[in-house]
């Protein structure tokens, strides 16, 4: 009797809803190999970067075409050549040999790998990603782009700053740096790919100009592995180690990064001898130089610059940069190199980040060029003083709009006629 008095507490046991519960949770889970979207980097005319987050081990792959359906998609594998990338964390690729103001679809996939040990790989079935589109630049693409700046991993304002850019649909997304410290893989991860849980570059670009921040935490050498550099062809080049200047044509625009560093001389004990930025920025200046000579900037009717820490400041006692005490308000070694150039070359706008306040300081004679400084908010739980800037050509004209994120109110609107050629 006794034990068929167990029996029958098993069979209730068995058939219980708890039983079949924990019976659930013993289930395998489900996890997707994605741990972010894919995040577009680095346009230029013909090329493109794809960097998405992975539940790895995982290799993967983009599949493109001009095609919706991908019917006659090209495949490039994220590869450091001649091995095919397995990677923990992230994975990247770069499509190169596109067509300028073209638009393509494409779809990312991931394969998980068992790698045991030199002699056994096992890959397993890809999971994609939906399909998404970007447009590659040049001087018919749509001349348009939004700013955001000094988000410092906080990511309620992210979300924000997101979700206007993305009602502006811009041709490209300048993030005019101030990111966050990058202290470990994942928070890089995070912050840079999949902020605020937000797919923020899925179907425009994004070109990232670095802020002093961004040079900070004890990951932050291996930053290229998940904001991936220059383009690959210009390896020889004696620019190469500039990291992210770019160059580019959108449309009647020519926009171009520029990066202003740290915000202390390269001197300072916070820096511990392993800072390097004055020569730096001064082989930025030769880049630069030679950059606007090249035809399709020279020819551009607008050229805006970005760079992060300010290069003009009206207040003789602001901060210059190039003291030991205190920190940058402005970049007065950038801007005794860059200015005259960009006098010279009739650039219309700078536009910079920094000082979490945005301002415009109207150009003048001497300085015959317009400064914005977009707005930010570090604090997690505010965004009131956080901007986006968008820049587009309206009727011949250069017009930067500037929207203050706590009212979405326009809160300065800027027109520039073209540059004489
Ligand atoms: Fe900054």
């Amino acid at each position: 009797m006794k034990h068929l008095l167990s029996l029958l507490s098993l069979v209730v046991l068995l058939t219980s809803p708890l039983f079949a519960q924990d019976d659930a949770a013993e289930a395998p889970e489900t996890k997707s190999l994605f741990s972010t979207p894919v995040v577009l980097q680095i346009p230029s005319e013909t090329s493109i970067g794809m960097v998405w987050g992975v539940n790895g081990p995982a290799a993967g792959f983009v599949e493109y075409s001009t095609k919706e359906d991908l019917s006659d998609a090209k495949r490039v594998y994220a590869c450091v050549p001649p091995l095919r990338s397995i990677q923990e964390k992230v994975l990247s690729v770069r499509i190169r040999g596109l067509e300028p103001n073209t638009k393509y679809y494409y779809r990312a996939a991931t394969l998980p790998v068992d790698y045991p040990n030199a002699y056994k790989v096992t890959v397993g079935e890809p999971e994609y990603s939906a399909v998404h589109s970007f447009t590659t630049l040049g001087d018919k693409a749509r001349a348009s782009f939004s700013v955001i700046n000094d988000t410092h991993a906080n990511f309620p304002t992210f979300q924000v700053l997101d979700k206007k850019v993305k009602s502006l649909n811009p041709t490209v997304l300048v993030w005019n740096g101030d990111t966050g410290e990058m202290t470990s893989e994942e928070h890089a991860v995070q912050t840079l790919l999949y902020p605020g849980a937000c797919a923020f570059a899925e179907d425009y670009p994004v070109l990232f100009v670095p802020g002093n921040h961004d040079n900070r935490g004890p990951w932050v050498r291996n930053i290229d592995k998940v904001l991936i550099k220059r383009n690959p062809e210009e390896r020889d080049s004696k620019y190469w180690s500039l990291g992210r200047n770019f160059a580019v044509r959108v449309g009647e625009m020519a926009i171009i990064g520029l990066d202003t560093g740290e915000d202390k001389p390269d001197a300072h004990p916070v820096f511990q001898g392993l800072a390097e930025f004055e020569p730096y920025r001064e082989l930025q200046t030769q880049w630069f130089k030679e950059t606007l000579e090249r035809p399709e900037i020279k020819s551009a009717p607008f050229i805006v610059v970005f760079c992060h820490i300010p290069i003009f400041d009206k207040d003789p006692t602001a901060n210059p940069g190039n003291i030991m005490e205190g920190f940058a308000s402005w970049q007065k070694p950038c801007s005794d190199m860059w200015s005259p150039l960009l006098k010279q070359y009739g650039v219309q706008t700078v536009i910079c980040a920094h000082m979490h306040h945005f301002r415009y300081d109207e150009p003048t004679e001497d300085r015959p060029w317009g400064q914005f400084v977009g707005g930010g908010h570090a604090l997690t739980d505010r965004y009131d003083t956080a901007t986006v800037i968008s820049g587009c050509v309206e009727d011949g004209q250069l017009v930067i709009r500037v929207y203050r994120m706590s009212d979405d109110a326009l809160i300065k609107e800027v027109k520039f006629e073209k540059r004489e050629l």
